[in-house]
């Protein structure tokens, strides 16, 4: 037996306007490419002939330019969740053309089967194997792939991509948790633990064809770190130092949850390089190039991911040398991957990047000013609000200086002062731990804010109405909009401010 093969314009053209899509994948990694990018193709001919074409899309995290970047060009996109790091859809978003729902990644495939979101019509998986009684091998990323092949409504397409080598079958760790009241502990207690399956079990009635191809993931290439990266991730080592010296960190150390980005790969690159740091575990939901080079070395010992989000020579690598890979690397659902439970249990130190900081420590991961769309939260505050240590990091400013991540109060808020243990800057530390908000305002302006703008900050809280936290909310925002009106976010002082 064998599925019906069908071309990738064949399979898009099946996809009808108001149909919701879930796909495979975590950041471009494992996120099929050939079908959505016809469906541009069909929005395009659709909207030329003056009808309608929108589809919603549903995901494990951001995809690539053939999911969000094209159809988002086509302005074929009505609703969609959750993380992308797309430009052209984050312009549309901004303009307020797409329904964006940006929500924890951890609970995108539970939010689908509880309904929340509506039906899901098709689910389209990227795999390198298919058996004749539906059991498919996912290629390089776990995502919600599970839930959206059992969701899906009009049926399953699967792209069989030749890119992703067979060898890999026995990557992945396919699990799914019943939902409440029936759920039961997610055993897992060490980041290398099994406790699924190496292929997703489908049903083989819902697979309504078969489109063959041979592409390479879409993955962004990072540049290397540059100084301030650096130092950030020195900063980073040695602050996890200290704790292990003081005991408050075990020996042995903990795993390590590290963001995406040149900062993350920098935090990463200092960890490994620093001789005092042990052989580490890791479980993230994002494995970069960074790791793999330290698996390789055998400073990460294991690696639990949803995602291999490295560069197509990294991947191919990774393929060639499966044999020592296999046994230390496992790539999860992204439900599990993110799973509040799992990670406090593990006593993750989860290590994320923010957009700003405000000096009682609530960070902004996801919007600019308040108003604009940068990406969304992914999975930071899966981790952050569940690890055993929270690490923000930020560069102490933004656009050549004329920003400062540290702000009065955050123009939006995606971890509270709650959440947050320790933000690290380029210029030093501010550990928050047991702090009140004072205590707090003062560790961060003076450790991690820019000497640009550490006066302006220390006038902010002069004059602040005194409270619990102190702040004059009149003046609060007054660095966005003196930057907003001027450009620039150092202004000479509060007084226009102050009512
Ligand atoms: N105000 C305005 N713009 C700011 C800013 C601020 N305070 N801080 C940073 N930016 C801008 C940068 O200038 C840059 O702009 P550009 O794209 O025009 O060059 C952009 O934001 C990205 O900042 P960068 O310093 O390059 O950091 P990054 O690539 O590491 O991205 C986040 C930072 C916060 C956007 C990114 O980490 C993210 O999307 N985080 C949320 C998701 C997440 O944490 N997931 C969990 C781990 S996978």
């Amino acid at each position: 037996m064998g599925f019906l093969r069908i071309s990738a314009a064949e399979a898009a053209s099946l996809i009808k306007n108001g149909d919701n899509i879930a796909l495979s994948g975590f950041t471009p990694a494992g996120t099929p490419k050939a079908v959505t990018a016809e469906l541009a193709k069909v929005a395009h001919s659709e909207h030329e002939a003056g009808r309608p074409f929108q589809v919603g899309i549903f995901t494990g995290a951001s995809t690539g330019q053939s999911c969000d970047g094209l159809l988002s060009e086509e302005h074929a996109i009505k609703y969609r969740a959750p993380y992308t790091t797309n430009a052209t859809f984050r312009k549309c978003v901004n303009k307020g053309e797409i329904a964006y729902n940006d929500i924890h990644l951890s609970q995108m495939a539970q939010e689908l089967r509880y309904g929340f979101m509506g039906d899901v019509d098709w689910a389209i998986l990227e795999v390198c194997a298919i058996e004749d009684d539906g059991r498919v091998y996912l290629t390089s990323a776990g995502g919600i792939s599970p839930s959206a092949a059992a969701l899906a409504k009009k049926g399953i397409i699967l792209e069989l991509n030749a890119f992703h080598s067979t060898k890999s079958i026995g990557l992945h760790d396919v699990y799914q948790p019943l939902d409440p009241p029936n759920r039961k502990v997610i055993p897992i207690e060490h980041p290398g633990d099994r406790i699924g399956t190496t292929y997703l079990q489908i049903d083989p009635k819902k697979i309504v064809g078969v489109v063959e191809t041979n592409l390479p993931d879409e993955a962004r290439s990072f540049a290397d770190g540059d100084p301030v990266t650096n130092k950030i991730g020195e900063n980073v080592a040695h602050f996890l130092m200290f704790d292990v010296r003081r005991g408050i960190i075990p020996k042995s150390f903990l795993p390590l949850q590290s963001g995406v980005g040149i900062t993350a790969n920098a935090i990463l690159a200092a960890l490994g390089n620093n001789p005092e740091v042990p052989d580490f575990n890791i479980y993230t939901e994002v494995l970069q190039n960074a790791i793999v080079d330290l698996m390789r070395k055998g400073r990460v010992k294991s690696a639990s991911t949803c995602s291999l989000t490295v560069t197509n020579d990294v991947l191919q690598g990774i393929y060639d040398d499966i044999d020592l890979f296999k046994d230390r690397l496992v790539i999860r659902p992204s439900e599990i991957s993110n799973s509040p439970e799992v990670i406090r249990r593990l006593g993750v130190i989860a290590i994320n990047t923010a957009i700003e900081v405000d000096i009682y420590g609530h960070v902004n991961s996801t919007q600019i000013c308040g108003t604009k769309m940068m990406n969304g939260i992914g999975g930071s505050e899966d981790f952050e609000r569940n690890a055993y240590m929270s690490i923000f990091t930020c560069s102490s400013v933004a656009k050549c200086g004329m920003i400062s991540s540290i702000v009065p109060f955050c123009s939006h808020i995606d971890h509270t002062e709650h959440d947050v243990n320790v933000i690290i800057t380029e210029q030093g530390i501010a550990d928050l731990r047991g702090k009140s908000p004072m205590e707090r305002a003062k560790a961060i302006i003076e450790n991690c804010a820019h000497p640009d703008y550490k006066n302006l900050l220390w006038d902010y809280l002069k004059i602040a109405d005194k409270g619990h936290s102190s702040h004059k909310l009149s003046a609060a925002f007054a660095m966005h909009d003196t930057f907003l009106r001027e450009g620039d976010m150092k202004l000479t002082d509060f007084a226009q401010y102050v009512k």
